[in-house]
């Protein structure tokens, strides 16, 4: 073993019923060096991580892996910590309800003669907080902050463990332009003071901006390691290792008009569900066509989550007031399932909280909404439901042995897929979709553009929520700039710049 490398995985594999997840993977990563780990969802990445780190015990797969020299032996990942590796994991893990400087200690608190030293916690998780560059007071609760600071905490939680191998699954996903290049240059920074990064990520331009090496999986096997600067690494033989063919039209064409006005929405006003006096969406008004992706642009915390939620059955905020017209009719929906009823879809953007019952089967979730449709004389009918799922488990490429395998064992963009099929199969007129693509590989991402233009070319209609810009700028017809709850502005298809986009969110 050199002292080159901080990590080296060999010939690792690891086995779920029915699903090979890593097969042989061999991954040598270099002491103090961003590496960045590439592939479509399902291919392993968040597993060899698992492994490494002890979710996954010893025993549990094949191979060997040696950290800081030595062959690992973790049963925990109390085990790794304690060596100096920290992984922070797709889906966020906080205690919601705890205070920041709670959660950055939990787990790892020394006490004195049996009692906590609160105070010195506080000051001690002031200096992590520090150096993550969050101002926020180490006495706020977790759950009151946004994604993008909760993932801080998570950082300052690593730091306090004095990791030395820093592993980011995903990290950005859920983060705006603004939080990702602040959390990038973060990581860079770590670089600079020896730590060590492991990046698991679907954006290949931030890949590209940041990482010394990349290594691609590919159906749990490690196909290639580049040197981003030897290989002068392009995002484009990124891909190609990845999906194992060249992809070219990520945003595929789309010919149709849009025609009459389906939904029209005036003066909408929500207000906040606990302080009631704020409103998170504020006297907004616009229209939707038949045949027509909306896209709604805008910073994080611009009101579009809220708006949608609210238009879809009053399912956000203690009060809206407003006009909502659907198919000229003046509508009000109290309730999701008078909104479904109104012929509305919504997909959210939180899979996590509220669009999956991870305990369930991928066929359950997918029939979930559909359950009406699929009955005859009150009883499901078992073979029609099986086959719808079957057939959106192939059109999604969903990556699992069965529709019978539980939502809780699919990779996180593939449970993203399953989310959406579900709201597919109830047929909607109106679909409303919270960040379609969030953790989707690049590949599945221009298959589900393909599915949306197909439901337009149908005649029905898209609202989309979108924090990547290229994806709003390569799928909508109009695209809707919100800030502070506020619509600041329109732009048709052919107009409509990123510069634009940016321009019109922050004047004024
Ligand atoms: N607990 C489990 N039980 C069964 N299968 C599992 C389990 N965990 C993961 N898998 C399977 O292992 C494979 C790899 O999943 P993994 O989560 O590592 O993918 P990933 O590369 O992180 O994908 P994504 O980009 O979607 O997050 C997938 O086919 C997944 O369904
Ligand atoms: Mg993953």
């Amino acid at each position: 073993m050199s002292d080159e490398y901080i990590l080296e995985i060999e010939n690792l594999t690891k086995d779920f019923p029915g699903v090979r997840a890593l097969d042989k993977v061999n991954l040598r990563v270099k002491r103090g060096e961003i590496h960045s780990l590439c592939g479509e969802n399902g291919a392993g990445k968040s597993t060899l991580m698992s492994a490494i780190s002890g979710v996954y015990p010893k025993g549990s797969y094949e191979g060997k892996v040696f950290f800081k020299g030595h062959e690992t032996n973790y049963h925990s990942v109390k085990d790794s910590e304690k060596e100096g590796l920290a992984i922070i994991h797709q889906e966020l893990a906080l205690s919601p309800y705890l205070s920041i400087y709670e959660n950055i200690f939990l787990g790892h608190m020394k006490t004195r003669f049996g009692i906590i030293k609160w105070d010195t916690y506080i000051k001690e998780s002031q200096k992590y907080l520090d150096r993550v560059g969050l101002k926020e007071n180490p006495a706020t609760v977790v759950s009151k902050m946004g994604v993008g600071k909760q993932q801080l905490v998570e950082i300052a939680r690593a730091l306090s463990k004095h990791a030395e191998l820093l592993i980011l699954d995903e990290p950005t996903s859920s983060l705006n332009d603004d939080e990702s290049a602040k959390l990038l240059d973060l990581i860079l920074e770590f670089k600079r003071q020896g730590i060590t990064s492991i990046m698991i990520s679907h954006k290949l331009n931030e890949v590209l901006k940041i990482a010394d090496s990349v290594t691609v999986l590919r159906d749990g096997k490690s196909i290639s390691t580049f040197n981003v600067k030897e290989a002068k690494l392009t995002e484009a033989m990124i891909i190609k290792d990845m999906v194992g063919r060249d992809l070219t039209n990520r945003f595929p064409e789309r010919s149709s008009v849009p025609g009459e006005t389906v939904m029209e929405v005036k003066n909408w006003t929500v207000y906040h569900p606990e302080y009631h006096a704020i409103k998170v969406v504020d006297s907004v008004s616009f229209y939707l066509r038949k045949g027509e992706i909306l896209a709604f642009c805008g910073p994080m915390g611009a009101g579009r989550t809220e708006l949608m939620m609210s238009l879809y059955g009053n399912s956000y905020g203690f009060h809206s007031e407003g006009e909502l017209f659907i198919h000229g009719k003046k509508t009000s929906l109290n309730s999701a399932r008078a909104a479904i009823g109104e012929g509305l879809g919504y997909v959210s953007e939180d899979r996590k909280n509220l669009g999956l019952v991870l305990i369930q089967s991928i066929k359950n979730n997918i029939s979930s909404s559909s359950l009406s449709k699929l009955s005859q004389f009150g009883v499901v009918a078992a073979q029609r439901e099986f086959e719808e799922a079957e057939k959106y488990r192939n059109e999604l490429r969903i990556k699992t042995p069965s529709i019978n395998q539980l939502v809780r064992n699919l990779s996180g963009g593939n449970q993203q897929k399953v989310v959406l099929s579900r709201t597919l199969l109830a047929n909607p007129d109106i679909f409303i979709v919270d960040e379609p693509t969030r953790g989707i590989d690049v590949g599945a991402k221009t298959e589900i553009y393909q599915i949306l233009n197909d439901l337009v070319s149908q005649g029905k209609s898209v609202i989309m929520v979108s924090s990547e810009l290229p994806e709003a700028l390569g799928m909508a017809d109009r695209i809707y700039v919100m800030n502070e709850g506020k619509i600041k502005g329109m732009l048709n298809h052919d107009e409509a710049t990123q510069e634009k986009i940016m321009h019109m969110a922050l004047v004024n």
